[in-house]
């Protein structure tokens, strides 16, 4: 099988015309800032990164799918709801501690998994672990990471860490990888099912950007033979079933939170099929346009799955509010993408733990006006619907979806 990757090396080296990475002509040098950073908002770092980051780098972060409305979408969505303010309860400070697969977290804020960062910073997966050890909470560290799990681990050892894998066509290369995650030390496994194609990002094409960076956990597999990542994507499994998630559980024994899940019968269907955490996302908005704003569909994923298991969401996150509003919303724990790769070309490590830092003072801030003691609090807190000026009573129920979700005819193979 691993032909597969061999006839696709092939093909991609043909249409590569371009390497577009750190140290291009005329165009900055990849990051080896390390210090704090000085953050007043995190849309502020997508500007300060700009300034930064080569351009094609830089697209490649910052962009979306096509005309990018679903990740306009994402930030624009929390907006439709408000948080009551409530001054009279007493509070004299809030906890924002809370625990997750395990992991005592001093928010509910984890990092997203994301490739390539090492075209934003030199020391690249291996810094941002040390930010997130730095800030206490959790990396992810994506199968089309910069480095190898191995060296991302040693660079701070005991930092807790899950695996994100983008599976393969090649059942050897799914064992390979997922084995390395497991006596690594994962704490679980991601599977993202939201990337059988590649996103339509024209921010990559106006660039020439040619996803040409090397993918060493993919590399290992084949030897160390150099795999790019638009070579690696070449050979990723399309379409999956519940027997992959069960393939994941069997080959690790770790839980496994399937990510990329915007539809609550999508979400039934893989906890069903023995999925111990969903993640909603749409993946920052990068792959399908159009697709809905995740915090919009999060209380109804979040209804469907009826607390069987923990909700991770991601798409959007930039403010503490946002937090606290996805938390009311039915999520246990949020996961934050592009502005940790920010804080990482601005500052290095230190720059990643600060937007953590950041966001958990954001969400502090929110969580006193609000009069919400620690997280659980803020999962019963009910939000505020601006146009039709009432109270939203949890879970979200628009009359279209209620009556759907459980009635759905799944797939055989997802359901035994
Ligand atoms: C991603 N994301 C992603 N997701 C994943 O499962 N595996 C991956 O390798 C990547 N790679 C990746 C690279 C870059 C540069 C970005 C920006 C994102 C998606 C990521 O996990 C997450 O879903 C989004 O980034 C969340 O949206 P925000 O916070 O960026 O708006
Ligand atoms: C991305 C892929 C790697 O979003 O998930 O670029």
């Amino acid at each position: 099988m691993k032909k597969l990757l061999h006839i696709s090396l092939l093909v991609a080296a043909l249409v590569m015309v371009q390497v577009v990475a750190a140290g291009e002509a005329g165009m900055p040098e990849v990051s080896t800032a390390e210090g704090s950073i000085n953050i007043i908002n995190l849309n502020d770092l997508e500007k300060e990164a700009a300034r930064v980051l080569p351009r094609g780098a830089f697209g490649y972060v910052q962009g979306g799918a096509e005309d990018e409305v679903t990740m306009d979408a994402n930030e624009t969505s929390f907006n439709r709801v408000q948080i009551i303010p409530n001054g009279l309860t007493g509070l004299e400070g809030v906890s924002m501690k809370t625990r997750f697969l395990g992991i005592d977290l001093p928010s509910p804020v984890i990092l997203a998994p994301m490739a390539a960062h090492g075209l934003v910073h030199r020391d690249a997966d291996k810094a941002t672990i040390r930010g997130t050890q730095k800030a206490g909470t959790i990396m992810a560290i994506s199968t089309y990471s910069s480095v190898s799990i191995q060296d991302t681990v040693e660079s701070a050892p005991n930092a807790p860490f899950l695996f994100q894998i983008y599976m393969s066509r090649d059942e050897g290369f799914n064992k390979h990888v997922l084995e390395q995650a497991k006596a690594a030390g994962a704490r679980a496994i991601i599977i993202t099912v939201d990337s059988g194609a590649p996103g339509n990002r024209e921010a990559d094409a106006r660039n020439n950007y040619n996803y040409s960076m090397p993918t060493p956990i993919v590399m290992d597999y084949y030897d160390g033979e150099n795999v790019t990542q638009s070579q690696a994507r070449a050979s990723r499994k399309v379409g999956f079933t519940g027997e992959d998630i069960r393939f994941v559980k069997q080959v690790t024994g770790l839980p496994v939170l399937v990510k990329g899940i915007l539809s609550p019968e999508a979400a039934v269907q893989a906890v069903d099929a023995g999925a111990d955490g969903i993640w909603v996302s749409n993946h920052g908005g990068r792959q399908m346009d159009a697709a809905p704003a995740a915090f919009d569909m999060l209380p109804l994923i979040a209804k469907a799955i009826g607390k069987r298991v923990p909700i991770i969401f991601d798409s959007g996150i930039r403010r503490g509010s946002h937090v606290f509003k996805a938390l009311a919303s039915g999520a246990d724990v949020v996961a934050v993408g592009r502005p940790a790769l920010y804080g990482l070309a601005l500052g290095g490590s230190e720059g990643v733990a600060d937007v953590f830092r950041h966001l958990n003072s954001e969400l502090n801030t929110v969580m006193v006006l609000a009069g919400t003691e620690n997280v659980e609090a803020v999962k019963r807190a009910k939000l505020f619907d601006p146009e039709k000026r009432e109270i939203i009573t949890r879970p979200v129920m628009p009359t279209v979806v209620t009556p759907v979700v459980t009635s759905v005819v799944r797939p055989v193979v997802i359901c035994e």
